[in-house]
C-alpha cells in the first residue's frame, strides 16, 4: 500500500466550515490520530476518507490512486463507530460475517473469515452469542473483528472507546494499538481525549474549528506546542508573561505543571519564583499545588508523590522552575 494523501479538503454544513482546508498525508503502518475538541470537524473528516460524506473541495487519494468519488465499499476501508453499530438480532458470527456478504466469499471460505478476526480480536468461540449476551467491551470486539474481516488496508476509529468505562478504555486502547501493529495496517483515530490520543498514536493531527493547529508525534506536541490552543488542549499548562517569571522577554510562555518542583528539591541552575500557596490536591500518585506569584499570577505545579514538608493554603514558598521547559508561544 501507499500514503493516504488529503490535500485541500474543505466541507461546509450551511455556514459552518465543519473542514476547513485541510492537507494531510498519513504513512503507510502509521498509527495517526485526529484530536480536537467537540464539533472541530473530526468525524467530518473521517466520513469523507470512509465516503460516507462528499467534499465541497480537494481530493483524496491512497498513493496515485484518487478515492474521493468512490462509494464506500469500492475504498478498502473498515471503519468501528463510537456505538457499534451491531445488530442485536444477529449472532457474533452473522455480524462479523456481514460485511462479506456483498463480497460474494464463498460460505465455507467466509467462516474460516470470520473465525480468524474473532480469534484476531480474542473472542474464539464467541460466534454463536447474541450482542445482549456481550459486554460493551466484546462488543466494540465484534464492531472491530466486523471491519478487519474484509482485510481492508485501512481501519478508521470514530470515538471507538467512549461508550466503555474508565478502566476498560485504558485497556481497550493498548489492545487496538497491538492489533494494529501487528497487522500493520494504517489506522486513522478520532477521539477528543488527548491522554487517549498520545498514548496510542505515532502522530496526532490537533484540529480546531475544522482546521489543522499542529501536527506531530504525541510528544513533541506535548512538549513544543505551536500555539495558545495546542498548549491548553494538550494537557495542563501555565501560559504566563515571561515576565512574571522573572524572566527579560515580555512574551507569553507555556510551562508544564511537572516541569516546576519547590526551590530545595530543585536541581542548581533552575529559575526560582516566590509564591503563595493557594490550595493542594492529593492524587495519589501526584500532587498537585496551586500557587500566586506576588504579582498574582496564578501557577499550577504537578508532584510526584507528596511533598516532603508540611504544606497549608497561605504558605509562602520559593518555586522553580527548568527554562529549558517554556515554551515561547506566538
Ligand atoms: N450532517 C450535518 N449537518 C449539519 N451540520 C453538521 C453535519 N455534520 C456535522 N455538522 C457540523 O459540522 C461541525 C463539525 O462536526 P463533526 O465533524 O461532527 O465534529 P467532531 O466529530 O469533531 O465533534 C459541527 O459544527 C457540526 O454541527
Ligand atoms: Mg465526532
Amino acid at each position: 500500500m501507499t500514503d493516504i494523501v488529503i490535500a485541500g479538503v474543505s466541507r461546509s454544513f450551511g455556514t459552518v466550515r465543519a473542514v476547513d482546508a485541510v492537507d494531510l498525508t498519513v504513512a503507510e503502518g502509521e498509527f495517526f490520530t485526529l484530536l480536537g475538541p467537540s464539533g472541530c470537524g473530526k468525524t467530518t473528516l473521517l466520513r469523507m476518507i470512509a465516503g460516507f460524506c462528499e467534499l465541497d473541495s480537494g481530493e483524496i487519494r491512497f498513493g496515485e490512486h484518487r478515492i474521493d468519488r468512490l462509494s464506500a465499499h469500492r475504498r478498502d476501508i473498515g471503519m468501528v463507530f463510537q456505538n457499534y453499530a451491531v445488530f442485536p438480532n444477529l449472532t457474533v458470527e452473522g455480524n462479523v460475517a456481514y460485511g462479506l456478504k456483498a463480497r460474494r466469499i464463498p460460505p465455507d471460505e467466509a467462516a474460516r473469515q470470520v473465525d480468524e478476526a474473532l480469534a484476531l480480536v480474542q473472542l474464539a468461540g464467541y460466534g454463536e452469542r447474541k450482542p445482549h449476551e456481550l459486554s460493551g467491551g466484546q462488543l466494540q470486539r465484534v464492531a472491530i473483528a466486523r471491519a478487519l474481516v474484509i482485510r481492508p488496508q485501512v481501519l478508521l476509529f470514530d470515538e471507538p472507546l467512549s461508550n466503555l468505562d474508565a478502566r476498560l478504555r485504558v485497556s481497550m486502547r493498548a489492545e487496538i494499538r497491538a492489533l494494529q501493529k501487528s497487522l500493520g495496517i494504517t489506522a486513522i483515530y478520532v477521539t477528543h481525549d488527548q491522554e487517549e490520543a498520545m498514548s496510542v498514536s505515532d502522530r496526532i493531527a490537533l484540529m480546531n474549528a475544522g482546521r489543522l493547529e499542529q501536527v506531530g508525534p504525541p510528544a513533541e506536541i506535548y512538549r513544543h506546542p505551536a500555539s495558545r490552543f495546542a498548549a491548553e488542549f494538550m494537557g495542563t499548562t501555565n501560559l504566563v508573561k515571561a515576565t512574571a517569571l522573572g524572566l527579560a522577554a515580555p512574551v507569553w510562555v507555556s510551562l508544564r505543571p511537572e516541569a516546576l518542583r519547590f526551590a530545595e528539591e530543585a536541581p542548581a541552575g533552575w529559575q526560582r519564583i516566590a509564591a503563595t500557596v493557594t490550595r493542594i490536591e492529593m492524587l495519589g500518585p501526584i500532587t498537585r499545588i496551586d500557587s500566586t506569584l506576588a504579582n498574582g499570577t496564578p501557577i499550577r505545579m504537578a508532584l510526584l508523590d507528596a511533598p516532603h514538608q508540611a504544606l497549608a493554603a497561605g504558605a509562602a514558598v520559593s518555586l522553580a522552575f527548568d527554562t529549558a521547559r517554556l515554551t515561547v508561544l506566538p
